[in-house]
């Protein structure tokens, strides 16, 4: 099975942002055009794996050979995420938002001219991530990813035990001059484990996702139980 080295495997990723709503037309989120997620779904689905697909609000075309869960907000991609188990191995590269609004409100909030705007009071969203860690279920390896504009390799290593997963895919989005990895073709990624943390160069996205891949399906067949 060297073509084909995920068979028989089943992989959850999470791709994209979540929406949260305020009212009907307007919402909270983070930037994130599901690209890499994308990306590692077909990736996985190329190796074989059965590949589910919890997907935010993005406009991208489904991979050939995965099974799409779209989803909106935070709460609806961890229900997703918690329907699709068990999984082999989860990759949540989806840029979920932190917040929330505690309060949506059922029509659309009007601006007073007189009166300040009413402050938003937001309420923490789960954090699919460590759900999944500490959950009964939990994928034999889960991989989470971390944008980082500061210390990337640190506040990986701290996210890493904090989230309780098994490898984070660290990459720096601070981003220069006409470079944007959010949006952008290119991904420039550090691997972080508890045994070791390994750069990789600028690479297209969707090279990132073939690499990771194949660290993925190694991972997988050394720890076959
Ligand atoms: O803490 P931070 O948001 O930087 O962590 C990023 C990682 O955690 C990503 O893998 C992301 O998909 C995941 N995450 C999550 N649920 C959240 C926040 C982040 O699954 N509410």
């Amino acid at each position: 099975e060297h073509q084909r080295p995920l068979s028989g495997r089943h992989v959850l990723v999470t791709a994209g942002p979540t929406h949260e709503p305020i009212d009907p037309v307007r919402y909270i989120a983070n930037r994130s055009s599901g690209k890499q997620g994308f990306a590692i779904a077909a990736a996985a689905a190329r190796a074989g794996a059965r590949v589910t697909l919890v997907a935010g609000p993005v406009d991208l075309p489904t991979p050939e050979g995965v099974t799409r869960v779209d989803v909106t907000t935070a709460r609806e991609m961890l229900a997703a995420v918690e329907g699709a188990l068990p999984a082999d191995c989860a990759v949540m590269v989806a840029a979920v938002a932190d917040w929330r609004v505690a309060q949506e409100a059922g029509q659309k909030l009007k601006k007073d001219g007189s009166a300040a705007p009413a402050p938003l009071e937001l309420a923490e969203n789960p954090d699919i991530l460590a759900t999944l860690a500490i959950s009964g279920q939990r994928p034999r390896l889960l991989i989470g990813f971390a944008a980082e504009t500061e210390n990337v390799i640190a506040h990986a290593q701290a996210k890493l035990a904090r989230k309780n997963c098994d490898m984070i895919v660290a990459n720096d989005v601070s981003g220069g001059p006409g470079e944007s990895v959010m949006g952008g073709s290119r991904n420039r990624v550090h691997l972080v484990t508890v045994e070791a943390v390994e750069s990789w160069d600028d690479l297209p996205k969707e090279e990132v996702a073939a690499r990771l891949v194949d660290r993925i399906a190694s991972r997988l067949d050394s720890v076959r139980p």
